[in-house]
């Protein structure tokens, strides 16, 4: 079998000054501070410390054969986005970040893929870039849960997802510019309890407008850290459906009911809560997803899925890369992986 990891990062090694280049200020950058450890920049500021891993494919390689991992689909960092910026910006911005996502799987292309980002804040433009990058060699499109107050059920964004369905581009939605943030200054409260929250607000959008209704059954979409607080919460959205018109008004079928209209990864760090997500969402739509190299990513890649205990060898080999494979369009690759299969 193939081991697809399909939730990693990369930040390119390095890139052009892109108040210079584009125009605009405090865009990221990268401060290397050597030994592989740089500081990823916003402006002036630290915004997080990063590793070489996020730019360096033999690393990158090295720690997959350690993992047992065949294949490893890379996305921008969130930060890369440029949503707020002006079109133009952000359209240049997604072009180069694109390209060098291309350079970084370049060493090794059978194994290193990537998803392109796009201008999320003009629809024909994001549909274009996703087009170009898609066309280029990128295996789908990673989007950013919302863009600025428009949630995915926005008729622009719903726009975008049918675009990618009628050309078979799949889509990995990540969350960030997370809400609440002024509460949650400390302690990594935005990634801890914010994100959960903007994933979940982001499939109960779709589900509760009734966009699923619209929306192709072709889309292929997946949402990161096994739908954040999606799956545990889903009994309290379908109490609430039933007994309130105001949650069923745009929504003709019960919440739960959409799950086969979505996957997620399996990025939840613990056996009780990947328990709960295969029984939720089926063991086909649960697909292997670390957010390797970062630190709140899975350690070892694949340990929890392989080591879940009352999954079948069926259910393993699904989440670890069939049901990828099969979401992805991927060809196999010489795996190095199936001794590791417990
Ligand atoms: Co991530």
């Amino acid at each position: 079998m193939t081991v697809v990891d399909m939730h990693t990062h990369f930040l390119p090694e390095t890139w052009p000054d892109l108040s210079q280049k584009i125009g605009g200020a405090d865009w990221p950058w990268m401060r290397h501070d050597g030994a592989g450890r740089a500081m990823l920049m916003l402006g002036d500021k630290e915004f997080r410390p990063v590793q070489e891993a996020c730019w360096n494919s033999a690393r990158r390689l090295e720690d997959m054969d350690r993992d047992g991992v065949d294949i490893q689909i890379m996305c921008a960092t969130p930060l890369l986005f440029g949503y707020q910026r002006p079109l133009q910006h952000a359209i240049q911005n997604a072009q180069l970040f694109n390209d060098l996502a291309l350079e970084i799987c370049a060493q090794d292309p059978a194994r290193l893929k990537t998803l392109c980002q796009v201008p999320l804040q003009d629809i024909d433009a994001a549909c274009a870039e996703a087009s170009r990058a898609f066309n280029n060699g990128h295996v789908g499109v990673q989007i950013g849960n919302h863009v600025e107050e428009k949630n995915l059920d926005d008729e622009g964004l719903v726009t975008f997802l049918q675009h990618c369905a009628g050309e078979k581009i799949p889509v990995l939605v990540h969350p960030w510019d997370m809400l609440g943030r002024e509460r949650m200054p400390k302690y990594m409260l935005q990634w801890l309890v914010a994100m959960p929250a903007e994933t979940q607000l982001s499939i109960l959008s779709l589900i509760l407008s009734g966009a699923f209704e619209r929306i192709s059954r072709d889309l292929k979409i997946c949402f990161a850290h096994g739908g954040g607080s999606f799956a545990f919460q889903l009994g309290r959205v379908d109490n609430a459906w039933r007994h309130r018109d105001i949650v069923r008004q745009d929504c003709p079928n019960l919440p739960s009911s959409y799950t086969d209209r979505f996957y997620v990864d399996s990025a939840v760090f613990s056996h009780d809560a990947l328990a709960l997500l295969v029984k939720t969402m089926g063991e086909e739509r649960v697909l292997l997803g670390s957010d390797y190299p970062f630190p709140l990513g899975e350690q070892t890649v694949g340990e929890l899925v392989r080591s879940q205990p009352g999954f079948s060898s069926r259910a393993k080999r699904g989440i670890l890369g069939e049901n990828a494979m099969r979401f992805f369009d991927l060809e196999a690759v010489s795996s190095k992986s199936e001794a590791m299969l417990a």
